[in-house]
């Protein structure tokens, strides 16, 4: 079952997202080598709670953190931690919920920490493509599967693979709400999407087309060779005036301001 946000709703959805939006450009301003996964995760969680609101995902099914950060060859749900320290030309995804009023917030941004090298520019650029294809693809009487297959064929035509085991999905009163929406597939299959939706496409991309492998901790996600990956998801409502991006394009604005 999919649920349909009434304008009242929304208006708090709205606001929620852009809490997170400004909460993720604080972080990513705080990237720079040498500062550790666990002090951005420390951050997060202050700012989160200093609005009123609180994390999404810690505890969510046994999650330790607030935030998830995933470095290089970690796709998602990489575990904060002190002596996780960044360097100089890593790639970082920042993947960061909160809730308030009852109803739930999900972003995520791929970050370069200083100068990154000519292979994650171009993963970044293709997963920031990607991205937009499906927020653009999210329109009113369109599939979901449209956004899957955005999300493909833009990848493809970059020369990266998306990944095939984490799936976008509904937001709302639950982090994860009906529909789920696969990174691949052909168009026009799945619920026709309808004005009251907010959708959370979360585009993975990365340089082999291997199985990602879950490392010990039982959350970290890595590619299968060891390749780059990257990973951005902005919230979307369906609106009679087309898709509303309820958290701005951060990601885009990120990477505006940094190149
Ligand atoms: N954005 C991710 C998602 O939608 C983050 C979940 S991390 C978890 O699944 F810890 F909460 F699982
Ligand atoms: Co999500």
């Amino acid at each position: 079952m999919i649920a349909l946000k009434t304008e009242r709703e929304l208006e708090v959805v709205a606001e929620n997202a852009r809490l997170l939006r400004e909460i993720l450009l604080d972080l990513a301003a705080r990237v720079e080598p040498g500062i550790t996964t666990g002090e951005l995760d420390r951050l997060a969680e202050r700012w989160i709670r200093a609005a009123g609101a609180a994390p999404a995902f810690k505890g969510y099914q046994g999650y330790p953190a607030t935030l998830c950060c995933s470095v290089n060859a970690e796709v998602v749900h990489g575990i904060p931690s002190f002596r996780r320290v960044l360097r100089e030309g890593d790639v970082i995804s920042l993947d960061l919920g909160l809730r308030r009023g009852g109803y739930y917030a999900d972003a995520a941004v791929t970050v370069g920490v200083g100068q990154v090298g000519p292979e994650a520019q171009a993963l970044v650029r293709a997963t920031l493509a990607a991205l937009r294809a499906a927020l653009e693809a999210a329109k009113i009487g369109a599939h979901v599967s449209d956004l899957s297959y955005a999300i493909e064929s833009t990848a493809r035509r970059f020369g990266f693979y998306p990944v095939k085991e984490f799936v976008g999905h509904g937001i709302g009163r639950a982090l994860h709400e009906d529909p789920q929406i696969p990174n691949f597939g052909p168009p026009g299959f799945g619920p026709v999407l309808r004005e009251g939706m907010v959708l959370c496409p979360e585009p993975m991309l990365k340089g082999d087309d291997l199985p990602v492998r879950i490392l010990p901790d039982g959350w970290t996600a890595v590619t299968g060779s060891g390749a780059l990956a990257a990973h951005f998801e902005e919230m979307v409502a369906l609106t009679p005036e087309g898709p509303w991006v309820l958290t701005g394009w951060v990601g885009e604005e990120i990477w505006a301001k940094r190149s």
